[in-house]
């Protein structure tokens, strides 16, 4: 690993713990089964990656085993907050198996996981990314691509997806669920929450078209991410960069940076 951040969270835990976050990994594998223009496609996009990892030593699957060892060694929890495929290749649905496999991880998607190529240039948006994201969940049945959680310790750790920049009925439904429990909550989603929305605008998504109820709901779980002080911290990736900001709360929204530049966070929760 090029470097190990390191973030204390003193939230009330029964037992003190560790978390190994980790994000955006950028696989960038093909195999026989993709197209062609995907095989070309990926091959340019792993040079841009050795190059905006500063010609790391080790390859994006390299780091993602090292962090699965590391997480194992520590005893930390291994938490995934997406974009570990660069778009959804069959070779890289079989890297990232070949992987994980067999190790225990909480995870939630990037947009990146349901991409095939530029989607400015898709006719059908909406048929592309629901599609897609159907092929995703077939793909990893072991991961709720929707929201997931673990309590440990006294401490509910959430995965909630927002990778199409927008949180769905269903991730806000089972968020009030354990919000309800009382416990101190530490959130895990993709993308950050620089201003008072996600990438998107007040009521425009850029992936796909929304309803006003969608709109309705996604800032309903935003408004209670950034005011609730039981969410203490809210930990992302998307950005490829090392980014702390305040919360209305008062809690922390932190990125982390790509894994394929062998970067990767270790919190410990006391
Ligand atoms: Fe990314």
């Amino acid at each position: 690993m090029q470097k190990v951040i390191h973030t204390v969270l003193n939230v009330g835990a029964e037992k003190p713990f560790k978390i190994l976050h980790i994000t955006d990994v950028h696989l960038t594998f093909t195999n026989e089964k993709d197209s062609e223009d995907h095989i070309a496609l990926e091959k340019r996009r792993w040079d841009t990656f050795r190059k905006e990892g500063n010609f790391p030593p080790m390859s994006p699957s390299e780091y993602f085993e090292e962090a699965i060892r590391m997480a194992e060694e520590l005893d930390a929890l291994l938490v995934v907050t997406g974009d570990v495929m660069d778009i959804q290749t069959q070779g890289n649905i079989e890297e990232f198996h070949r992987i994980a496999d067999g190790h225990d991880m909480m995870f939630t998607p990037g947009g990146h996981e349901m991409q095939k190529r530029c989607h400015r240039t898709l006719e059908e948006p909406d048929a592309y990314w629901i599609g897609s994201r159907e092929k995703l969940k077939a793909a990893f049945p072991e991961f709720d691509m929707d929201f997931s959680n673990r309590i440990v310790n006294g401490v509910n750790l959430i995965c909630a997806d927002n990778s199409l920049d927008y949180y769905n009925a269903e991730t806000l439904r089972r968020f009030k669920e354990e919000q309800a429990k009382g416990l101190p909550i530490i959130l895990f989603s993709h993308d950050p929450m620089r201003t008072g929305h996600l990438n998107c605008k007040e009521s425009w998504c850029e992936y796909i078209t929304l309803t006003e109820e969608d709109f309705k709901l996604s800032h309903e779980m935003i408004g209670l991410i950034r005011n609730d002080p039981k969410v203490v911290a809210y930990f992302t990736g998307h950005s490829h960069a090392e980014i702390e900001q305040k919360l209305e709360s008062g809690s922390i929204c932190y990125e982390t940076p790509g894994l394929y530049a062998g970067i990767c966070r270790l919190i410990e929760v006391r």
